[in-house]
């Protein structure tokens, strides 16, 4: 913690600052309210206002969603055999949110780097969780070059895998990316399988990815994840509604939709939908949608996963997959693949 450090950190604003536009929202929402049953679920960045980040971190504590204290455990023990296998100078983190669980991979890194410094590039859509993260660590570890960027993986990727400090590939090390949390189960297949493309071909030999994913398990025990006794959760599906009402100038009230969250177990995935209590019309920029009572609108999806359609996923996108760490019970795994 140095006597020098003036409170801020470099940062990057990339496209329109997190591509929540308002004409690019607007498309996307009501395209979702068109559709039939009505589906927000394939644009999960706007469950991430500050709010939505805020109710994100709360989430990651409750004693239902096993997720990150799992995910945590695996990197915890496994953080030093990753970063050698990886031998990365760098870590480039993708929707890093608060940075929490990196903390384990970074302090391996610098360890292994024995003093010459590494570099930690998080991108996040959400500009208060970055930036306060982002000052944290910068202020936190001497040796650690802290760059963020606010953007969106759409039309981000390709600027943060370029920006390699002005360094050449045998002086900077090779990079580690990580997208961890299992947020690569709230895409859709399709764009999964486009993200992780993107990903390879922003590899330069020698680097890895590293990619967090919540397994396949009891139905109780996901629901129960995605629907806990303190109502959390529920807070966070209906926070959407007040992120397009502040966005779009919708007029949703809140109060009148319940959250529910049920696992699709053909799909293998956690469906979180809002219903609504009553039959109402709901303006949405200029667009009036009909809500008949207890009709749904599916807000997010969470696929898990096994080890074959790791695999599968990872094959399919052209990447070697290296490692698929789990814990004990194999609740979550941490898949490592490089070129
Ligand atoms: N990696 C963290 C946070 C996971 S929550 C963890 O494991 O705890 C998902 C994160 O991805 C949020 O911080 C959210 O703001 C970010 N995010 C979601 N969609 C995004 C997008 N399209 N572009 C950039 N970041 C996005
Ligand atoms: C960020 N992402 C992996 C979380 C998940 O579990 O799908 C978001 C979340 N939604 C509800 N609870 C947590």
């Amino acid at each position: 913690m140095g006597d020098n450090y003036d409170g801020s950190f470099d940062i990057t604003t990339l496209g329109d600052g997190g591509g929540d536009e308002s004409s690019e929202m607007a498309r996307d929402i009501k395209s979702g309210l068109l559709s039939e049953p009505k589906d927000i679920s394939p644009w999960p960045k706007y469950l991430y206002d500050d709010e939505g980040s805020r109710l994100f971190e709360e989430i990651t504590g409750l004693p239902e969603y096993y997720q990150t204290r799992t995910e945590f455990s695996i990197l915890e023990e496994r953080a030093a055999e990753i970063i050698k296998r990886s031998g990365c100078r760098e870590i480039v983190e993708l929707g890093s949110g608060s940075s929490t669980k990196t903390r384990a991979l970074l302090e391996a890194m610098l360890e292994a780097s024995g003093g010459d410094g590494a570099r930690y590039s998080p991108l996040d859509v959400s500009e208060g969780i970055l930036k306060e993260s982002g000052e944290k660590l910068d202020e936190e570890y001497a040796d650690l070059d802290v760059h963020g960027y606010v953007g969106d993986f759409d039309g981000s990727l390709g600027q943060v895998f370029d920006d390699r400090d002005g360094r050449d590939d045998d002086e900077a090390g090779s990079r580690l990316v990580l997208f961890l949390g299992g947020t690569i189960g709230n895409f859709t297949p399709e764009k999964r399988g486009e993200f992780l493309r993107e990903i390879r071909s922003g590899l330069a030999s020698g680097d890895h990815v590293l990619v967090g994913l919540d397994l396949v398990k009891d139905k109780n025990t996901l629901e129960a994840a995605y629907d806990d006794s303190a109502g959390v959760t529920a807070k966070f599906n209906k926070n959407v509604l007040k992120v397009l009402n502040d966005k779009l100038g919708a007029d949703f009230d809140p109060s009148l939709f319940e959250h529910r969250a049920t696992y699709n177990e053909e799909m293998e995935r956690i469906e979180m939908w809002l219903d609504s209590h009553v039959s109402q019309t709901i303006n949405v920029s200029g667009l009036d949608v009909r809500f008949e009572a207890g009709e749904g609108m599916r807000t997010e999806m969470s696929h898990k996963f096994t080890e074959k359609s790791v695999r599968r996923t990872f094959e399919g996108a052209g990447l070697e997959l290296t490692e698929l760490y789990t814990d004990e019970r194999s609740l979550f795994g941490l898949a490592l693949a490089g070129l």
